[in-house]
């Protein structure tokens, strides 16, 4: 017998599967009718049509047992119910905030937040934008700044903390503007739109210090808040020996309230919550909230759903779960890697993101080169992603399309559902669509909604790419 000296120590899921749910490939004709007849949309395809599903990683988490337990003992009562006594003690202990105003999902704590704390033509700086978020900013009067660190455009840069402020960015502006048309800093956890990118706890302790002298309120986007506090443990000085429960205290201590969709990090499907410390805000909440979601002590969610995600919350700080929860997303990361496909370093903690620019340098920009790989790999394998781009950044007043820096295709793990030999399916999809980039052209839009495009925007393809352009435009580009 002779066994290897260096035998590696490898994670694996604290629990096992009790229930699973059929899938099944179509066929290659099905799937160009499907597509075709989706715009080349993702989000316009039948999930029966889909075979692995990483569109999202929001409401497509599975529960535990012990959830679904929840949800067969939830209180309905109108006013008053049990759950969201359960889930308010569970918030303030977990999140440190004292009001619970819960909303239907994340986007309806972001309206509610936005018309309570915005006045017309105040300034709304944040570490990047997230769609929903922006709008209702933007819905609310106020203007959007991007104050996130300049490392956070490079998808090949490896730096622990992209989604990280830049305070000298955010202190030009409020010299500029002047602290009173700040109307809160807007402070994002793994960065959705550059790659799943956290925040550091210094830099949370420095806005913080920052702010506090100026009287800025600072609101967190705790969506993903423990994905980020695992990576605060494992590449943060100072952190490794701390739980996940006492790192996502300390940094919700940083901040005055927090939105937060339910449907990621907090294990459930439907769901989420703003939450304040400040009694006079709560109070000014609460009153759009009886009018926009409901009562005070349901707002958007039936009485099961609050006492499912007081029990996912609890065991999304297991630290055996979430460092499995992003393990996994880094073993795609690595599968993807050995394969010389381009992504987005270092890996994100929900997803990891094709970096469609490279794949693609014969395509430009306005013809969406990411929204056709995204399409490109649902003929392929019947992986269902999403595009993060130029279709999603939409267009600015003078309806100017917006050119982020980013343009990228998003693998998005949904939490406990997928084994890694569906990521090893996935992974040589996107290959195989590498592979054959030189005969891949983009898209041109022939349906474009006024608002948040992405989400319903038509597409159709455009032909073989003529031979040489792929050269020609990379020429033009050095
Ligand atoms: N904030 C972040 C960072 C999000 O990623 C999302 C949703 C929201 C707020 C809004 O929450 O969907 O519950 O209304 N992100 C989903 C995604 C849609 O696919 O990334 P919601």
């Amino acid at each position: 017998m002779r066994i290897i000296d260096n035998i590696p120590n490898s994670w694996c899921e604290p629990w096992k599967i009790k229930t699973i749910e059929h899938i099944s490939l179509s066929t290659r004709e099905e799937r160009e009718a499907a597509l075709e007849a989706a715009g080349w949309n993702t989000f316009l395809l039948p999930s029966r049509l889909v075979f692995i599903d990483l569109l999202t990683d929001s409401g497509t988490n599975a529960m535990s047992d012990e959830q679904w337990a929840a949800i067969m003992t939830g209180d309905e009562a109108y006013a008053g119910s049990k759950d969201f006594e359960r889930l308010e003690a569970v918030v303030q202990e977990v999140y440190g905030y004292k009001h619970l105003i819960p909303t239907h999902q994340g986007r309806g704590a972001e309206h509610i937040l936005s018309q309570t704390l915005i006045r017309k033509g105040q300034y709304v700086p944040g570490n990047m934008y997230f769609t929903t978020t922006k709008f209702h900013q933007e819905y609310a009067g106020g203007i959007f700044e991007d104050v996130i660190v300049d490392e956070a455009f490079d998808p090949n840069l490896e730096f622990p903390f992209k989604g990280n402020i830049d305070i000298d960015k955010l202190d030009a502006l409020v010299k500029r503007v002047g602290p009173e048309q700040i109307a809160y800093v807007s402070l994002e956890t793994n960065v959705n739109m550059c790659g799943g990118q956290p925040i550091s706890m210094a830099n949370a302790r420095a806005l913080h210090e920052y702010c506090s002298k100026r009287g800025i309120l600072v609101m967190l986007d705790a969506t993903r808040a423990v994905e980020n506090c695992y990576f605060i443990k494992t590449r943060e000085p100072g952190y490794a020996d701390k739980s996940i429960a006492d790192i996502l205290h300390e940094l919700c201590g940083y901040t005055d309230g927090c939105t937060i969709s339910g449907k990621k990090d907090c294990l459930v499907n439907i769901g989420g919550f703003l939450a304040l410390r400040d009694d006079k805000l709560a109070l000014r909440a609460r009153e759009l909230l009886v009018a926009f979601e409901g009562l005070q002590t349901y707002g958007g969610m039936a009485g099961r759903d609050m006492g499912a995600m007081a029990v996912g919350i609890l065991e999304s700080l297991h630290y055996d779960y979430i460092r499995a929860r992003v393990e996994q997303v880094a073993y795609l990361g690595k599968r993807l890697d050995s394969f010389g496909v381009p992504i987005v370093r270092p890996y994100g903690g929900h997803a990891i993101y094709l970096n469609a620019k490279q794949i693609l340098p014969h395509v430009p920009q306005e013809k969406y080169p990411a929204q056709r790989i995204a399409g490109e790999l649902y003929l392929e394998a019947g992986v269902r992603s999403m595009e993060r781009g130029i279709v999603s950044a939409g267009r600015d007043h003078d309806g100017n399309e917006y050119k982020p820096a980013l343009e990228l295709v998003r693998l998005t793990l949904p939490r406990r559902v997928y084994t890694q030999s569906h990521l090893d399916v996935v992974s040589e999809a996107c290959a195989r669509v590498c592979k054959r980039a030189d005969s891949i052209n983009g898209l041109k839009m022939v349906h474009e909604p006024g608002s948040l495009r992405f989400f319903q925007a038509r597409f159709e393809p455009l032909g073989v790419p003529a031979p040489g352009a792929k050269k020609a435009m990379a020429a033009a580009s050095r």
